[in-house]
């Protein structure tokens, strides 16, 4: 039954807020000190240093930005190629290709729906230059499947892209430490959200020089700040890659409550899985699988129905009860991927994932009374599509 009126739509998400970022906020724009790197920037950036055991971390104006800049610090060559999941965000892809990677499309596995090792293996050669697991879901991808496919290749590097994964763990060990770089997000749809945002993890000492350098639009601005150099200028290549301060008291209000927005997100979690498990048999779906070696993020709540059509059916049900579920991630591969591959690849766990994936709504928020309407609405849907 359609709803009578807005009010009663579910959305799909809604950025929480926890208590102080509106006081952080406003006294970040009386401090007069609002561009990049400003206070609430080291106190944000200190958290998620302490959280990743990371050399630096950058607060960027977007995981995209993060990227970008991750893949300018490869200094990549014409001809040189990136392997990146076709199961992801565009700009997972797209940061590498503009600067001037040829990229590969790994598919990915069917467990943690991460990239596939074996996959990636098939596609290296003497020009890869670097591969890019995605933590979907905020669920670790196979890294030591990945290391071992590495394992000769220490002239590869690993660039995490942990925009879903910020507190996940793999065997105890956090997401986003494991690569050469990792990249944060928090745009409004993540778990800790600033409006736009994003983050570049260093995790090795010998890079962050040159970190700061591109991060201050090519200039040795830190080193003079620091009293190494007596005047800054342009030494290399670089952007605008700083997040705003404002954004920054924003992100800090957020991040210094994680434990409250994590257990709020959990709770989700556990009552979508605690009344699905049980029909998933009966009613033909898959839930998430989250091995005992794995720390979730609780970045999402995702089924996967047994075919597209099927799929497509329970979206739009879901639609009419006012339940906003969503698909995820248009396969790169056979998208405007296929221009900038010198490799082109099937990836069919990948087109058959995309066609069968639900998310269902997900946020902080997200109260017992709504939770159970989306689980009837889901059921409902699932029982009439079988
Ligand atoms: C896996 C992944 N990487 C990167 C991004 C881009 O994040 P941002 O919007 O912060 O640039 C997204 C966005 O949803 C994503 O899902």
């Amino acid at each position: 039954m359609a709803p009578t009126n807005t009010a009663e739509v579910i959305p799909f998400n809604r950025p929480g807020l926890e208590n102080d970022e509106l006081d952080l906020l406003a006294d970040a724009i009386k401090s007069g000190v609002s561009s990049a790197k400003g206070p609430y920037s080291k106190l944000a950036s200190q958290i998620l240093i302490d959280a990743t055991d990371a050399a630096e971390v950058l607060l960027t104006t977007s995981c995209t930005a993060a990227l970008e800049m991750s893949a300018m610090l490869l200094d990549l060559k014409p001809g040189d190629n990136v392997i990146v999941p076709s199961f992801t965000f565009v700009t997972t892809a797209l940061a590498f290709q503009r600067e001037g990677a040829t990229l590969r499309f790994a598919d990915i596995e069917r467990t943690q729906l991460g990239i596939d090792p074996a996959s990636v293996e098939s596609l290296i050669d003497d020009r890869t230059r670097a591969v890019v697991p995605v933590h979907y879901a905020g669920i670790a991808a196979d890294m030591h499947g990945l290391s071992s496919v590495l394992s000769d290749r220490p002239d590869i590097d690993i660039i995490e892209d942990n925009a879903h994964g910020l507190f996940g763990t793999y065997e105890d060990k956090p997401l986003g430490s494991f690569g050469r770089f990792s990249t944060l997000s928090f745009h409004e749809t993540k778990n800790f959200v600033c409006g736009e945002g994003g983050a570049l993890v260093i995790n090795r000492p010998e890079d962050v020089t040159r970190a700061h350098i591109l991060y201050d639009k090519g200039t040795n601005r830190r080193e003079f700040l620091l009293g190494q150099v007596d005047k800054y200028s342009w030494v290399d290549k670089g952007s605008s890659f700083g997040l705003s301060d404002l954004l920054a008291a924003y992100l800090y209000g957020q991040l210094r409550n994680r434990e409250s927005i994590l257990s709020k997100r959990r709770a989700v979690f556990d009552r979508y899985q605690k009344a699905l498990t049980p029909l998933a048999d009966e009613l033909d779906f898959t839930l998430p699988v989250i091995s005992a070696d794995r720390g979730q993020a609780y970045h999402m709540f995702y089924v996967l129905l047994s075919d597209k059509a099927r799929r497509d059916a329970v979206l739009a049900k879901l639609s009419e009860g006012g339940v906003r579920a969503t698909f995820h991630y248009v396969p790169l591969h056979s998208a405007a991927g296929s221009q900038f591959t010198d490799m082109p690849t099937e990836c069919p766990v990948t087109d058959e994932i995309s066609g069968r994936l639900i998310r269902l709504p997900f946020f902080n928020d997200l109260g017992e009374s709504d939770a159970q309407r989306v689980i009837e609405a889901f059921v409902h849907a699932a029982e009439a599509t079988l």
